[in-house]
């Protein structure tokens, strides 16, 4: 769908950029636009129309690149246009930031939207001019973003459906079907399997739902090497439980399971991409519901290999869930390095905003990593520590491990020390999505919804560890 080509074509819809102090145009005043940060001209010639994009006067980041695409052709598109070209001849070497911007921002979850409303089906073609001897050069780079972005509004779109759309059942279908389309194998456990196999932690938070959970597993398996493993979150609505949420932003719980959605998007790109790294995706997904067949706090529960959960509150679901995805994802495949992604925690969101994800790992080397991949690919993280204080604080009395500390500090660690008891010495990386997973306002390359957060960061650390070790 996307084409690199030399030149801007003479007619249609573009989008160019401009520099502050540079942009001189006739018939234009610098009030009207001067080239400053993502300020917008619309200059109509002839059959079409271009419109310039300010990048303002400091370094062009990369990622100031996808914002000024994302900006240009969400303005053509209310405009109508369906196919855009963007002249990106002064940075052909970053075209791909402008195209992931650009596939970004063209994505509009529109399914529930009376027809009336609708504002035009999908971005129909996209054109990026890159100058001469560039096309060879940046091809490759533009169907790899072209992959990845597409990667992540599957994920949107998934990500977006309600809790009365997608079910634990429904996402299991959905990752099936993903399976068939991308040439991954999945295997999913339901009710039956899970009680059989032992798998405490899913069937206790499921159970109060009408929805029973599921275990999804996706393999991408290129070589016979020990795999890294990505184990999600994915409880299709948090309403606490028993333990029940207040009644403000309850809706929002609708997106608790992105860390899970997040994990097929990765491994949708890992597949398209032709990743010679074996990757293997793990998703528990349940539905947290006050009922009478609802755990409850004080239930104590036996999770996936027979450590024992203290449960004293029941909207500490997340980690519950992960115990048993991250006992079973250890056992069954040794991993290299297990990450896990997860909306697990309100804390997280006091201590680092709604932008940046906690990133907790006991390998700093791993820490300095993310978090310079995260500033390049535009999901932000930041270190929170692990630590014995943590791990202390949810001593229990009665059983391993209780589920909730009791007290408000350092809620972050806490939720990582729980999960890290079914880590053992596995290399790991936990991020703590609650924030950035979703936006409640407009962004220049996102609109409001879910974010498909992680799928970049960890596609472009998979991608820098292919470069690293030739196979
Ligand atoms: N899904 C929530 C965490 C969350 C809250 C994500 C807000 C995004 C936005 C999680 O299951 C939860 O409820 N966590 C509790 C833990 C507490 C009971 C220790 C929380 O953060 O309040
Ligand atoms: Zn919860
Ligand atoms: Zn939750």
């Amino acid at each position: 769908m996307v084409v690199t080509v030399e030149d801007l074509p003479q007619a249609g819809d573009r989008v160019v950029f401009a520099r502050k102090g540079e942009f001189a145009k006739e018939g234009v005043l610098r009030e009207e636009f001067d080239g400053g940060k993502l300020a917008t001209l619309i200059w109509r010639e002839g059959r079409g129309r271009i419109v310039y994009v300010g990048l303002g006067e400091g370094p062009v980041t990369g990622d100031l690149l996808r914002k000024a695409a994302g900006t240009g052709v969400k303005l053509l598109r209310r405009l109508g246009a369906e196919e855009v070209y963007i002249d990106c001849t002064a940075f052909p070497e970053r075209a791909d930031f402008a195209v992931e911007g650009a596939l970004l921002a063209s994505y509009r979850f529109e399914d529930f939207r009376m027809p009336e409303a609708r504002k035009g089906g999908p971005l129909r073609a996209l054109g990026v001019a890159v100058g001469k001897g560039g096309p060879g050069k940046v091809r490759a780079e533009v169907e790899r973003a072209t992959t990845l972005a597409e990667a992540v509004n599957y994920v949107r779109q998934l990500g977006n459906q309600p809790a009365n759309v997608v079910t634990p059942a429904v996402l299991a279908e959905k990752a099936r079907e993903l399976a068939t389309e991308s040439r991954l194998s999945c295997q999913v456990l339901g009710p039956k399997e899970l009680e059989e196999a032992g798998f405490g932690g899913i069937l206790a938070v499921g159970k109060g739902s009408d929805n029973p959970p599921r275990l999804i597993v996706l393999e991408h398996r290129p070589t016979a090497a020990p795999p890294i493993v990505v184990v999600g979150k994915a409880v299709t609505f948090d309403s606490g439980g028993i333990s029940i949420k207040p009644g403000e932003h309850m809706d929002e719980m609708k997106f608790d399971k992105m860390g899970g959605c997040a994990v097929l998007g990765v491994m949708r790109a890992a597949s398209r991409l032709g990743l010679p790294v074996p990757l293997v995706g793990v998703v528990a997904s349940a539905e947290n519901m006050p009922s009478a067949r609802a755990y409850r706090p004080g239930d104590l529960i036996r999770s996936y290999g027979g450590k024992t959960i203290e449960v004293l509150n029941t909207d500490a679901e997340g980690r519950i869930l992960l115990a048993d995805a991250v006992g079973y994802a250890v056992e069954r495949f040794a991993p290299r390095l297990l990450f896990d992604l997860a909306t697990l925690t309100g804390a997280c969101i006091v201590a680092l905003g709604r932008y940046r994800a906690g990133l907790f790992s006991p390998d700093s080397g791993l820490r300095d990593r993310l978090w310079q991949l995260g500033e390049e690919a535009g999901e932000p993280v930041w270190p929170l520590p692990l630590g014995e204080e943590f791990a202390e604080a949810i001593q229990s009395d009665v059983a391993l491990v209780k589920n909730v500390s009791g007290a408000r500090e350092g809620g972050g660690s806490v939720g990582a020390a729980f999960i890290q008891h079914w880590v053992g010495a596995t290399p790991w990386v936990h991020l703590d999505i609650a924030g950035p997973a979703w936006v409640s306002r407009e962004l220049p390359y996102l609109e409001k919804g879910v974010t498909g957060f992680g799928v970049r960061l960890l596609i472009r650390y998979l991608l820098s560890l292919a470069n690293q070790e030739p196979q």
